[in-house]
């Protein structure tokens, strides 16, 4: 074999030694056995050379480029084989690890509040109902005893919808339901209402624009306070716990007379005063009275015959109060962080 050859096939011989990549094998490939490469233009080299050592020649090439192929075909079988475990490897999963669980969405804190509270008055024996969020301002305020000169109308700030023939209204709270229901059914009436009510409000840590309050309603035959002081009192320990004591203090609202506001003592300071009840040891849950007889008598029950109570609060203060929440906005700005803290304290 000429030197020539000898010296072509330990360059590539020694090359490939080094090769460890698919990209330098092929590189390696064109450089020697390619149609352009060395092997092949040694063989083109024949026709220079005396005819007599042509033949073998010939044959020493053939050889060579039968030896390269050889080598290159088992460095290419290595390298294969060394990217392939390099890739299961890599690509391995072990599947004795313990699976990542997908996050589960959840209730919505006041959702689920609200079912709390409905399935305790389901308990004492009321019905849950539900009515339009857009409203007619006869239910609004009329039927409820607030008439359109009445000054305590300004107390609701309402959106307003339509005032030229009929006045429509986003409700501002519950109690129009206290109507509906009346309407449609003849006493004894004992439902609670559930619903989103609006008003035109600037928002801050205690205001929204939209919220979510609980209105109830008993009406009947020898109705008394009596009733809905234990009434409350029930629902109170059912939701902030057994001992709570309750406090109930006159209020007005023009759709009850009496009217009153109902108060637990603070469950964070047990009364002795703290900053959740601004030091009075009391926190106010809700405005309650016996339906006032105009009420009554718009709806067409007879106010000698039947006597009846309501009540109405607002769901994301109650929720903010069991659960610490200083600011009303949290509830509606679908933070995960915030929401998901409830998971598990709530039912
Ligand atoms: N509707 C009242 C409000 O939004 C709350 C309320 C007070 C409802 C007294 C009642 C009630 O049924 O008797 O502020």
């Amino acid at each position: 074999m000429s030197d020539e050859l000898e010296r072509l096939e330990r360059e590539a011989t020694d090359k490939l030694e080094s090769i460890s990549t698919e990209d330098e094998l092929a590189t390696w490939y064109r450089t020697y056995l390619g149609r352009q490469g060395e092997v092949t233009s040694a063989m083109k080299g024949i026709s220079q050379r005396p005819a007599e050592e042509r033949p073998a020649f010939g044959q020493a090439v053939n050889a060579l480029r039968n030896a390269l192929q050889e080598a290159f075909d088992a460095r290419q079988d290595n390298i294969l084989a060394a990217s392939l475990r390099k890739r299961l490897n890599d690509e391995a999963i072990d599947v004795t690890l313990p699976g990542r669980l997908p996050q589960a969405g959840n209730l919505h804190p006041v959702t689920k509040m609200i079912r709390d509270i409905t399935r305790v008055f389901g308990l004492m024996g009321f019905q849950t109902v539900e009515g339009p969020e857009v409203e007619d301002a006869y239910y609004a305020f009329d039927a409820l005893n607030i008439p359109q000169d009445h000054p305590a109308r300004d107390v609701w700030d309402t959106i307003f919808i339509e005032s030229d023939q009929r006045e429509i209204v986003l409700r501002p709270h519950t109690s129009p339901m206290q109507i509906r229901t009346m309407e449609q059914v003849d006493p004894p009436v004992r439902v609670v209402v559930p619903g989103r009510c609006y008003r035109y409000e600037a928002l801050d840590a205690t205001h929204e624009w939209h919220f979510h309050q609980i209105e109830g309603l008993a009406v009947d035959t020898n109705i008394t306070m009596t009733d809905l002081k234990g009434t409350l009192a029930e629902f109170a320990r059912q939701i902030f716990g057994q001992e709570r004591k309750v406090r109930f203090r006159c209020d007005y609202f023009p759709f009850v007379e009496p009217g009153v506001d109902f108060a637990i003592d603070c469950m964070f300071c047990e009364g002795s005063g703290c900053r959740v009840c601004s030091k009075t040891g009391w926190i106010e849950l809700l405005g309650a009275g016996m339906v006032h007889p105009n009420v009554l008598r718009h709806v067409g029950y007879d106010p000698d015959e039947y006597t009846g109570w309501a009540f109405g609060m607002g769901i994301e203060r109650i929720v903010m109060l069991k659960y610490g929440i200083e600011d009303i906005r949290h509830f509606y700005q679908g933070d995960v962080r915030f929401l998901s803290q409830f998971n598990r304290v709530l039912a």
